[in-house]
C-alpha cells in the first residue's frame, strides 16, 4: 500500500524519534512542514498556516527573510564553518554590533549555537567571577534543559529526574522583591532571571521587580544575568527586555531572534568586569567548535540589519498592543473559559481557567489554518509569538481563529459535561 509522505513522516516519528512526541503533534492536528515564508509555513498537502509561534519566538524577521537568506548563500559560498585558528570578521564584525546595541556597558560576546548554551556559558562566567557557590533562579523559569541551564529552571517535573543537579542552585517566586532580598546574601555568586517568564506563562513582572533585583545584587556583589534568550531583539517591542526598566546586567543571553529565523545561533555578553575573571589568565577556559561559526555569524548580523531598518522593534510594540486588546475583547466575551491575557510587544500569553483547555483550542487553531502552542511550564498557558513583521490585519485573522476555536472548546466541553 502507498504512504503518503505524512504518514511515512508520521510512522518514522513513533519507529525512530519519539513515539510520545508523535501523537502530540497528531493530536494537536500538525502535518509536516514543508516550506515557510514571511509569517506563513505551508504543509505537505498544501495547506497555508499563519504563524504565531514563531518557532518559539525565533521568526523575528519572519521565515526566510530574503537579505537574511542572502548573508546565509553568500557564507556558503565563501566560508561557512570556521578553521578557529584564524580571526573571524563575522564574528569580529557580530560582536562589534551587539556592543553597540546591548545594555550599558556589555563589551563582550562568546557565541555558541543555542540558548542552553549561551546560559550555560553564563553560568560559568558568574561562577569564575569571585568563586562563590550559590546561583538564584526563579520558580517558573525556563533557561533550557541540559544539566547546568536546567539547574536553574525553575520546573520539577523537568529537573527531579535528573537530581541530584547542581549544587546551591536555589528558586523563588518571580516578581517576588522581597524573596528574592532573604536569598541573595555573600555566598552568591549571581541571579539568573529572565526579563519577561516566558516559559512560565509569559509574566511581565512589576516595572520595579528588575530594579529591585540589581540594587539587592550590588549590595552583595553578587552578579545579575539576565536571560533574553526569548525577549531579546525586539520580542518585547523593545531591543531589549531590559530596557523597558533601564537595568544593565552583568551577563546577558541571547539566541532565537539572534538567528534571523534561518541558522541557529547563540550569544552570552558580559561586560569587562566579568570577563577579564573569567578570560583573563585562560582565552580557552570555555570553547565551542561550531560556537560562532561565520555563517552563524554573517546571519545574524543581517538579521539585527533587518531588525534595525524595517522597524521590526516599533512593529512589535503597536501591532503587539493591537492584538492584546483584540484577545482582552475576547477574553472578557468568554470569561468563564479565559483567565487573563497579558504580556508585552509580541510576547503575549492567554491563561485559561481550567486544564485542557489550552490544548483542545490549539488543535482547533490549527484546524483554522493558525499556529499555536503552549508555554512549556505552564500548560494552562498559550502563546501568541508570531514574526515581529506581522501586520495588523494578521493579527486580526489569528484572533479571529482563536475566538473560534475557543467557542469550539466550550461547545465541545460543554458537550461532553453534558453526556
Ligand atoms: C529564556 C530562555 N532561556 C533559555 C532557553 C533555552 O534555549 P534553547 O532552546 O535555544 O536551548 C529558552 C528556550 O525557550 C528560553 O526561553
Amino acid at each position: 500500500m502507498h504512504e503518503s509522505v505524512a504518514e511515512a513522516t508520521k510512522r518514522k516519528y513513533a519507529e525512530y524519534v519519539n513515539p510520545g512526541l508523535a501523537k502530540l503533534l497528531d493530536f494537536a492536528g500538525y502535518g509536516v512542514e514543508t516550506t515557510a515564508e514571511g509569517c506563513y509555513i505551508t504543509d505537505d498537502s498544501g495547506k497555508r498556516y499563519l504563524d504565531c509561534l514563531g518557532g518559539y519566538g525565533v521568526f523575528s524577521p519572519g521565515h526566510r527573510h530574503p537579505k537574511v537568506v542572502e548573508a546565509a548563500k553568500k557564507a556558503l559560498d565563501t566560508m561557512p564553518l570556521s578553521a578557529k585558528v584564524f580571526f573571524s570578521k563575522p564574528y569580529a564584525d557580530l560582536a562589534e554590533k551587539l556592543a553597540a546595541i546591548a545594555p550599558g556597558d556589555l563589551q563582550f560576546t562568546f557565541m555558541c549555537n543555542s540558548g542552553t548554551e549561551a546560559v550555560e556559558g553564563a553560568l560559568k562566567v558568574a561562577k569564575m567571577y569571585d568563586h562563590r557557590p550559590r546561583v538564584v533562579s526563579t520558580v517558573g523559569g525556563f533557561h533550557g534543559k541540559s544539566m547546568g541551564a536546567l539547574s536553574a529552571t525553575g520546573r520539577d517535573k523537568f529537573r527531579e529526574p535528573f537530581y541530584p543537579l547542581i549544587p546551591e542552585f536555589c528558586h523563588v517566586r518571580y516578581n517576588d522583591i522581597d524573596a528574592m532580598r532573604e536569598l541573595v546574601d555573600d555566598h552568591t555568586a549571581a541571579v539568573i532571571v529572565e526579563t519577561v517568564q516566558g516559559e512560565g506563562g509569559i509574566h511581565v513582572p512589576d516595572a520595579g521587580y528588575l530594579p529591585a533585583v540589581r540594587e539587592i545584587c550590588d549590595a552583595h556583589d553578587a552578579l545579575l544575568i539576565l536571560d533574553e534568550v526569548q525577549t531579546g531583539f525586539g520580542r518585547t517591542g523593545k531591543m531589549f527586555g531590559a530596557e523597558h526598566t533601564g537595568v544593565v546586567p552583568d551577563i546577558m543571553t541571547l539566541a532565537k531572534g539572534l538567528s534571523g529565523g534561518v541558522v541557529p545561533v547563540g550569544a552570552f555578553m558580559g561586560s569587562a568586569k566579568v570577563w577579564e575573571p573569567a578570560f583573563g589568565e585562560n582565552p580557552l577556559l570555555h570553547t565551542s567548535t561550531f560556537g560562532g561559526n561565520p555563517l552563524a555569524c554573517s546571519v545574524a548580523l543581517a538579521a539585527i540589519e533587518v531588525i534595525e531598518e524595517e522597524g521590526l522593534v516599533e512593529n512589535s510594540a503597536t501591532v503587539g498592543a493591537h492584538m492584546m486588546n483584540r484577545l482582552r475583547e475576547v477574553a472578557d466575551k468568554r470569561s468563564n473559559t479565559i483567565a487573563e491575557v497579558r504580556g508585552v510587544g509580541l510576547m503575549i500569553g492567554v491563561e485559561f481557567a481550567l486544564d485542557d483547555v489550552g490544548e483542545l483550542t490549539i488543535a482547533a487553531m490549527v484546524k483554522r489554518g493558525v499556529v499555536a502552542a503552549y508555554t512549556l511550564n505552564n500548560p494552562r498557558v498559550i502563546r501568541f509569538e508570531p514574526p515581529l513583521i506581522m501586520t495588523r490585519e494578521q493579527a486580526d485573522v489569528a484572533v479571529d481563529a482563536f475566538d473560534e476555536a475557543v467557542a469550539e472548546t466550550q461547545e465541545l466541553l460543554t458537550a461532553v459535561a453534558g453526556l
